[in-house]
């Protein structure tokens, strides 16, 4: 990948981005949307880089969304790259023996946690789009000695995992970064076995957000301009055939600068696929 931005002067070099912090609000026009997908690639393989000096940081993901005893076990620089909007693994009920699949693992952080519930004979994969990320977690997976995670590199719009294979399908601040969620969602359907359950993370908005703001890839790099509207994002999810769908968590944001930040939602959501 090169280490030009994409989108020239118009996304600044946010070397403390987080997905769940704000930020600058740079507009960009409805052409300049084809290229997110490189804009994105490019702010994580950054933030990758900055894995281990954010690990000192008390902003990161990290802190705010996982216990103690889940920090313990991991490496400096997977907490530094945490970068998620909640705590899939926490809620999952992961079993052992289970294959869990991470949408967009990142530096491998849940990837981390799922290995140790589902033990030696269980097995668990990580999907990410940035090799600076797969690098970075692969590298925490060999300091960690775990001997049941792989990491691939692969876009979330086609998973490169086989039909009916996945028992738990996780991600964590990831689907919002896609603007082809419906296609995302068809694939996590398809991975699943009968009887799989999906333990999603991700931001969401209780109302449409100010056109600029979808406009700017800043805050789309952010997990902000792609979140989609939770009445709208439940209907698409139950559209693709998954049931039982069910809010585990929902965290309101407050206090942003811009009013329209107070509509944005943590969410975590769990659906199945029918036997
Ligand atoms: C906000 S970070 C979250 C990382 C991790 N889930 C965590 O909680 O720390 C988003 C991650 O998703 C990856 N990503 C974004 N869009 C993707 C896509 N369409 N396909 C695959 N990976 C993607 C990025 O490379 C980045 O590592």
């Amino acid at each position: 990948m090169s280490d030009s931005n994409p989108f020239g002067t118009l996304i600044p070099n946010r070397e403390d981005m987080r997905c769940c912090d704000g930020g600058a609000s740079i507009e960009i026009s409805h052409v300049q949307l084809d290229s997110i997908t490189d804009a994105v690639r490019h702010q994580y393989g950054a933030l990758a880089k900055k894995a281990a000096e954010r690990a000192s940081s008390s902003t990161k993901a990290s802190d705010r969304f996982y216990t103690e005893e889940q920090r313990y076990t991991l490496t400096d620089e997977a907490a530094g790259a945490s970068a998620g909007c909640g705590n899939p693994v926490g809620i999952a009920d992961v079993n052992p023996g289970e294959t869990v699949l991470d949408l967009g693992s990142g530096g491998g952080i849940d990837c981390f946690l799922a290995a140790r519930e589902v033990g030696e004979t269980g097995h668990v994969v990580g999907i990410d789009m940035t090799p600076e990320m797969l690098d970075l977690a692969r590298t925490n997976a060999e300091k960690l000695q775990t001997g049941n995670i792989v990491f691939k590199l692969g876009h979330i719009e086609s998973i490169p995992q086989e039909d009916n294979s996945v028992d738990l399908v996780i991600s964590n601040c990831v689907i919002a970064l896609s603007d082809k969620k419906d296609r995302v969602f068809s694939e996590i359907f398809r991975i699943l076995k009968p009887g799989g359950r999906f333990v999603i993370s991700d931001v969401v908005t209780d109302k449409p957000l100010p056109v600029d703001v979808r406009r700017s890839a800043a805050e789309w790099v952010d997990c902000v301009a792609g979140a989609a509207v939770m009445g709208d994002y439940i209907e698409m999810i139950a559209e693709t055939g998954f049931t039982d769908i069910e809010v585990l968590e929902e965290r309101t944001r407050s206090g942003g600068a811009e009013e329209w930040r107070d509509s944005l939602i943590d969410l975590t959501l769990r659906g199945f696929k029918n036997t």
